[in-house]
């Protein structure tokens, strides 16, 4: 039996993941950690990872990038491996997850499906002779108004998808509103949507002269990311400190 923490328990996700291990075999949640306990769930709720004394053999995260800091002094006690999903995280941050992964496993992504992870490849494949041919790549992405980052994480995930299979890297611009000039062809442009309830959805935009090639991806429910953080943690069980990613889990 695998036990997983859950870090953001009483958030939308956390629901979403407790739901799916709760119909999984050979995993269960023992403890979640949340800085309000709804009283929804099952398993004790502790304020911190520090305070937590339940044994465990993964943490899934899907919290906010204000909890990594917390989550990071938890991890560098416990030694646990940890599927890191929460987006919008500061550079100091990020480096911090660097240095982590040198004492324990840490598989992060933006985005925990199995389309955006396959989009990544298709975009590797495609950019180079596209942007060569002329064509602007430019990234739309749309979410929900609850959502407190922008542009998305997996929007920036597919953006350096795109400038890995590049020789010389694309800037990216998240704000054209005080530009007046034309755009760089060597720039990727990202346009935030926010509103409703819309899960998420990601176009990759190539114009060209009289032709537009868009590769899009649309989240019909948040059940993909849970099942991929699911599949993750499964994977990253008993693994040796390291940093993986998506690309190590699913076969694309
Ligand atoms: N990687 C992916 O595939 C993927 C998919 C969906 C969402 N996300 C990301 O996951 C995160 C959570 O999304 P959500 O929609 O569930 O948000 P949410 O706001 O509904 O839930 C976040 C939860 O984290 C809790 N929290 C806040 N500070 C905390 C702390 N210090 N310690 C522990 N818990 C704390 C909040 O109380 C809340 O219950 C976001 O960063 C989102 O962008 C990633």
């Amino acid at each position: 039996m695998i036990k997983v923490i859950l870090n953001g328990c009483c958030g939308v996700m956390g629901g979403v993941v407790t739901e799916l291990v709760e119909a999984e075999p050979e995993m269960e949640i023992v403890a979640g950690i949340d800085i309000k306990d709804n009283g929804k769930t099952e398993y004790p709720v502790f304020g911190s990872l520090s305070e937590c004394s339940v044994p465990a053999d993964v943490v899934i995260d899907f919290s906010s990038a204000k909890a990594m800091d917390s989550l990071i002094a938890g991890l560098k006690e416990k030694k646990i491996p940890v599927v890191l999903c929460s987006t919008g995280l500061s550079e100091e941050q990020l480096q911090a997850v660097q240095e982590l992964s040198k004492e324990c496993a840490v598989l992060k992504s933006a985005n925990m499906s199995l389309g955006i992870n396959l989009m990544f490849k298709v975009l590797k494949m495609i950019s180079p002779m596209l942007s060569e041919a002329g064509f602007d790549i430019e990234i739309l992405e749309k979410h929900h108004h609850r959502k407190i980052d922008a542009p998305s994480g997996t929007a920036i995930a597919l953006a350096d998808a795109i400038n890995d299979s590049m020789e010389e890297k694309f800037k990216y611009t998240f704000d054209r509103s005080s530009i007046r000039a034309a755009r760089d062809p060597k720039e990727i442009g990202f346009a935030a949507v926010r509103g409703g309830n819309i899960v998420g959805e990601h176009d990759v935009i190539y114009a060209g002269t009289d032709e537009v090639i868009t590769i899009s991806h649309q989240a019909a429910s948040r059940a993909i990311f849970a099942k991929g953080a699911v599949a993750a943690a499964k994977f990253l069980a008993g693994k040796p400190a390291g940093f993986y990613d998506m690309g190590d889990v699913v076969n694309v």
